[in-house]
């Protein structure tokens, strides 16, 4: 088995870091870049330094830290070079309205705008300043700028901000900036432009206005799928039932409610696709008249019973199975989660559903399945081939997966 690598591992970054009070968050995300394989070099401008020390950086990162008039004389400059170069990309977090408007005009008056200025690498900008500033005509049009230049940048998110007031310009949490990383991290991996349709959470079939059936799938599952396929270059589109997740950053996201909404948003967004992965778990049945008005605890009800009259939902990924023609190139991915004979049941959806690979998990097993963290699962694949794996982070499955759909792509001729 391949190592199970994140793209963060070993790759070399550099973290500008500038004079806001959200510097202070730069450190939990220099913190989790590490601890997920990066090399991190960090840059503060001198007022970010005011804010949270090199030292914090450096406990974290375990790296030097460097700093604008820190360095030995004659240092920086070889320093803001060799630090331009090794970079795979450069991240400056928080970015204020001031260290935006130097970038924006090639102004390289510290270490960082001058490393930033001799770098080639992709740039990744996260503004986080008073809403006013953020606002400005100034500020809209440097932030423009550097948008056309090629930059990515992350938009600040709405809160409440140093000054007390609530506007936008709060710095996001670390897990999008993480996501935003491995996003531009990913940009040429071995999924460039192949276009992966991911499907995630459990249906919600309406029984009435306020009740509906569903079942207990998180949606995490799916979402580390569509991130791990986003993070080697994949054009990923997620089609999510309701879950309490956040969109992860370079993802196209369309919420459906409904088994039927599903197969309709999935077939659209199949055409052209490469590969799809149906990790939602569609609802079989839906109640074949839902109530226009909320159902009275005293209506319809005989001997203490009512009865609810449900109907098969399509099959989807047999539906994509019937309409092969329409999808030439799509390789098809399913999951099973059972609760007696995995192997058996896994096995037969793959054939009866003429599934590329199938994921397949014992529900019942420890710190598996349904809002489990951790999953373990067994994947079977069209050529007869069955893989058993440890339990391990529903992240490291997603990894896996890749591999394997690497794997499946790999041996496709381009011309079928
Ligand atoms: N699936 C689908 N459309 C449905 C139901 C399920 O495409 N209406 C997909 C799921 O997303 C999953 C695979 O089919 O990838 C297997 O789903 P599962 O619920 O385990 O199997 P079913 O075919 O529904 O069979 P059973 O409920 O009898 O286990």
């Amino acid at each position: 088995m391949k190592c199970n690598m994140s793209v963060l591992q070993n790759a070399r970054l550099l973290l500008g870091v500038t004079g806001g009070v959200a510097a202070y968050k730069a450190v939990d995300l220099a913190s989790k870049l590490t601890q997920l394989g990066a090399l991190v070099d960090v840059i503060l401008t001198e007022k970010a330094s005011e804010f949270v020390t090199p030292l914090t950086f450096n406990a974290v990162t375990q790296r030097p830290v460097w700093r604008d008039l820190w360095e030995p004389a004659g240092a920086a400059a070889a320093n803001h070079i060799e630090l331009g170069h090794a970079a795979r990309m450069i991240a400056i977090v928080p970015a204020t309205a001031n260290t935006i408007a130097k970038l924006a005009h090639g102004f390289a008056d510290d270490m960082l705008t001058t490393t930033a200025l001799a770098s080639t690498a992709p740039l990744l900008v996260a503004p986080a300043m008073e809403s006013n500033m953020y606002a400005h005509p100034a500020t809209v049009a440097n932030i423009e700028t550097l948008r056309r230049r090629g930059a990515f940048i992350l938009e600040p998110e709405i809160g409440r901000l140093a000054s007390g007031m609530v506007g936008p310009g709060r710095l996001p949490e670390t897990s999008a900036l993480l996501g935003a990383i491995r996003y531009i991290l990913g940009l040429n991996g071995v999924f460039a432009g192949k276009k992966f349709i991911i499907t995630a959470g459990g249906t919600q079939e309406p029984i009435d206005p306020v009740r509906f059936i569903s079942n207990r799938s998180s949606g995490r599952q799916g979402f580390a799928l569509a991130e791990a396929a986003r993070d080697r270059g994949a054009a990923v589109t997620l089609i999510t039932a309701p879950v309490e997740l956040a969109t992860p950053y370079g993802i196209e996201r369309i919420d459906v409610q409904t088994a039927a909404e599903m197969a309709n948003a999935v077939l659209t967004a199949s055409a052209g696709a490469d590969v799809i992965i149906m990790s939602a778990a569609v609802a079989d049945f839906t109640p074949i008249a839902p109530a226009e008005n909320k159902i009275k605890k005293t209506a319809g009800r005989q001997n203490g019973e009512l009865v609810l009259q449900l109907r098969s939902t399509d099959d989807i990924l047999s539906k994509l199975q019937e309409h092969a023609e329409d999808f030439p190139q799509l390789k098809r991915i399913g999951f099973a989660a059972e609760t007696t004979d995995p192997l058996g049941y896994g096995i037969d959806k793959l054939k009866r559903k003429g599934l590329d690979m199938i994921v397949i998990n014992d529900i019942t097993l420890p710190g598996s399945g349904f809002g489990s963290p951790t999953n373990k699962v067994w994947i079977a694949k069209a050529s007869g081939e069955v893989t058993e794996y440890e339990r391990m982070p529903k992240e490291n499955v997603a990894v896996i997966i890749m591999e394997e759909i690497e794997n499946i792509l790999e041996h496709t001729p381009d011309e079928v």
